[in-house]
C-alpha cells in the first residue's frame, strides 16, 4: 500500500523513554519550545508524541477518552494547538486492548469513537500499542480496525503500530494502513539493549521497508546519559554515535527520547548531524542491509541513495579492540576503477578515491561515509 503520509521516516520526540508514567502538559510544552530553540524542529524533528498516561483512568459519559485532569488540565485539543502553533505536529498514544500497557483505558471496542476524538483534537500521529489484547481476536484484526477508523476520519494521521514484532507482523502490518511498525522489545539506555536491535533484529527486514512503510526499532536514547525511565547504565559517546548512525542507515523513525530541555551540546550536534539526517531521509527509502561481516566483529552496512550514491556504515562491535574495516566499490556493483567522491559523515571531509575504503574503528564505534561515483 503506497501512501503520501510518511514518505520518509517520521522524525520527532516521544515522551516515554525519559518520562514514562510521569508525563504532563508543562513538560510537553516546554519540550516543544526547546525543540524550536535548539534547532531540532528545523532539522526535521517535527512530531511531538505523548505516549501512555495522558488519559484519565475512565472514559466520559459519552464513552470518549479524556485527558488526565491532573496532568493535562487544559485538555488535549488545547495542547495540540500549542504544538501546532510552534510549527510542529501532534502525536498521541492508544492501545488495541481493553487497557493500555500502563493500565489506562484502551481502544478495544471504541476504535471509531477514539479515532474521531483524536481527529477532532487535531492529532497527526497515533502510536497504537498491543497490551491487554483479548485472546480470541487477532492483533491484525484490531490493527485493521483502528487503521480503518483513522482513514474514515478523513484526517491524515500517521499510524504507528507497536506490537513488538510479534504475530508474524511483517506479513500483515502494511495492510492495516500502518506507516511504521515496531520490530522488537522496548529499548533501554545501554549498548546491551541497542546492539541486538541494531544488528540482528533489523537484519533481512529491509524487504518490508520503503516510502510510507518503515520498520521501527524503537525510540532513540541519544542524550539520555542514563537519566529517565529507560535508564540502564547509559552509553559511551561512541555507542550513542553508532546507535544514531544505524537508525539512520536502517531508515528508522527518528523519535528522540531524551529530555530535550536539558540537552547537552554533544548530543544536540549528533542528533542534528546533517549527513546522517540526509541518509535517514533519503527519498529512495531503501533500508540498509549487511554487506559484509568478519569473525572479528567488523561489519559493513550499505544503503543505496537516490542520487546514485551509497551510504556506508563501517562498524566495530568488538568490546575492546580496534578493527580494520574495508568497503570495496565492487561489492555494491560500482566499477572498481571509478574514482568516487567520499564524504565522511562525522566531519564532512571529502576525498576522491578509487576502488575501496579502509578505516580503523574503535570499540562499539562506527565510521559513516556517503560514496558517490564521479560522473
Ligand atoms: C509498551 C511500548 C512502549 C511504551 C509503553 C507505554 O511497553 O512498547 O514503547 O509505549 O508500552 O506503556
Amino acid at each position: 500500500m503506497t501512501s503520501t503520509l510518511a514518505p520518509t521516516p517520521p522524525m520527532g520526540w516521544n515522551s516515554w523513554n525519559t518520562f514514562g508514567l510521569e508525563i504532563n502538559e508543562d513538560v510537553v510544552i516546554e519540550t516543544a519550545r526547546a525543540m524550536v530553540d535548539t534547532g531540532l524542529r528545523d532539522a526535521g524533528y517535527e512530531y511531538v508524541v505523548i505516549d501512555d498516561c495522558w488519559q484519565a483512568r475512565a472514559r466520559d459519559a459519552s464513552d470518549r477518552l479524556i485527558a488526565d485532569p491532573d496532568a493535562f488540565p487544559s485538555g488535549m485539543e488545547k495542547l495540540g494547538n500549542v504544538i501546532h502553533d510552534l510549527g510542529m505536529k501532534f502525536g498521541i498514544y492508544s492501545c488495541v486492548g481493553t487497557r493500555t500497557c500502563a493500565n489506562r483505558p484502551g481502544s478495544y471496542g471504541f476504535e471509531r469513537i477514539d479515532a474521531q476524538t483524536f481527529a477532532s483534537w487535531g492529532v497527526d500521529y497515533l502510536k497504537h500499542d498491543c497490551c491487554y489484547k483479548p485472546v480470541d481476536i487477532a492483533a491484525r484484526t484490531l490493527y485493521m480496525r483502528m487503521g480503518q477508523a483513522l482513514r474514515e476520519t478523513g484526517r491524515p494521521i500517521v499510524y504507528s503500530l507497536c506490537n513488538w514484532g510479534s504475530h508474524d507482523l511483517e506479513n500483515w502490518a502494511p495492510h492495516t494502513g500502518a506507516h511504521l511498525w515496531r520490530m522488537g522489545p522496548d529499548i533501554k539506555d545501554s549498548w546491551a539493549s541497542i546492539e541486538p536491535i541494531a544488528f540482528e533484529m533489523q537484519d533481512r527486514r529491509e524487504l518490508y521497508a520503503g516510502p510510507g512503510r518503515w520498520n521501527d526499532p524503537d525510540m532513540l536514547v541519544v542524550g539520555m546519559q542514563n537519566r529517565g525511565h529507560v535508564a540502564d547504565g547509559g552509553c559511551s559517546r561512541a555507542e550513542y554515535r553508532t546507535h544514531l548512525a544505524m537508525w539512520c542507515m536502517l531508515a528508522a523513525p527518528l523519535m528522540i527520547g531524551c529530555d530535550v530541555r536539558s540537552l547537552d551540546e554533544y548530543s544536540r550536534a549528533l542528533l542534528m548531524n546533517p549527513r546522517l539526517i540526509e541518509i535517514n531521509q533519503d527519498p529512495l527509502g531503501v533500508q540498509a542491509f549487511r554487506l559484509g561481516r568478519d569473525e572479528a566483529r567488523g561489519e559493513v552496512w550499505a544503503r543505496p541513495l537516490r542520487d546514485g550514491g551509497v551510504a556506508v556504515a563501517m562498524v566495530n562491535r568488538h568490546d575492546t579492540e580496534k578493527r580494520i574495516v574495508n568497503f570495496a566499490w565492487e561489492s555494491m556493483g560500482i566499477e572498481p576503477s571509478l574514482r568516487c567522491r567520499v564524504v565522511n559523515a562525522w566531519n564532512d571531509r571529502v576525498e576522491q578515491t578509487a576502488r575501496s575504503l579502509t578505516v580503523s574503528v574503535g570499540p562499539h564505534d562506527c565510521e559513516v561515509f556517503i560514496v558517490t561515483p564521479s560522473t
